[in-house]
């Protein structure tokens, strides 16, 4: 039976199915590429080229990809569940939750699919895959342009942040799906949803640090564990 108001966080995991690459890992992109190099601030100001390289090359994968049965039970859960009863917290920049129809996403890492000049910090969504130029100047001052994403080093945007923790405090159920809980301060919504008295469900192949802390664990792809579990609330 879902108990009201629920708030799902996701991680890469849930892409995982749709052929999006996950942080950590098996096949995981930071085995293959050190997050100084390429997610920082300094990394960018240091080599703005490979570091756009690298957020380009993403675009693409993702460009290929389409969400699949865990992004749409997510919309699922946000159509049957009012809009003060359902909370949707993403890590990811993939855009798979709003490919799917998700309206609501609360977008902790910002977006691939956004661009931020840097002179004036103006915002513009860019869906262009490949890019014509890299790295890619703003078309009002010639400024580059960054991925509006959060890097390493960075907070997050305070209106984004908040909305999550106040969902987070006011859960009464918080469904945690393909997240590995490393990164702060997504990490410590869980725990701060558990505190104030919502049931943890953890969706995920492998163990977390999550893990000791939910009160029901699915050990599988997010694919099958999280239509089989919409199931049986809805049954
Ligand atoms: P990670 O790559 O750290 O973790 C992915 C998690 O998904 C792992 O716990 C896997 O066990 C799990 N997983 C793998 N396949 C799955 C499947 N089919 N279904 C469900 N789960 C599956 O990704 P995140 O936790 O999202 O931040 O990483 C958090 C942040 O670290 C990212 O947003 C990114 C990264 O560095 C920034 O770039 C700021």
């Amino acid at each position: 039976m879902i108990e009201t108001p629920v708030v799902a966080l996701t991680g890469a995991g849930i892409s995982a199915e749709s052929g999006v690459p996950t942080f950590r890992g098996a096949g995981g992109l930071w085995r293959e590429f050190r997050p100084e190099d390429l997610a920082t601030p300094e990394a960018f100001v240091r080599d703005p080229k490979l570091v756009w390289e690298w957020y380009a090359w993403r675009r693409e994968v993702v460009a290929g990809c389409d969400p699949n049965a865990a992004h749409r039970v997510l919309v699922e859960m946000e159509e049957q569940l009012r809009r003060e009863n359902f909370t949707l917290v993403t890590q990811n920049i993939d855009g798979l939750h709003e490919a799917a129809g998700s309206r609501n996403v609360l977008r902790l890492h910002g977006s691939l699919w956004s661009m931020r000049c840097t002179r004036e910090g103006t915002r513009n969504s860019d869906r262009r895959v490949p890019l014509e130029e890299i790295p890619p100047r703003c078309s009002d001052c010639g400024a580059l342009l960054r991925p509006d994403v959060v890097w390493f080093g960075e907070t997050l945007d305070r209106d984004v942040l908040e909305a999550a923790i106040a969902a987070s405090r006011r859960a009464k159920m918080m469904i945690v799906i393909g997240t590995s809980a490393a990164v702060q301060p997504a990490a410590s919504l869980p725990l701060l949803a558990k505190r104030n008295g919502a049931r943890l469900i953890e969706i995920n192949p492998d163990e977390t640090p999550l893990s000791a802390d939910a009160d029901e664990v699915l050990r599988g792809p997010a694919a099958v564990e999280l239509p089989r579990w919409w199931a049986l609330q809805a049954g």
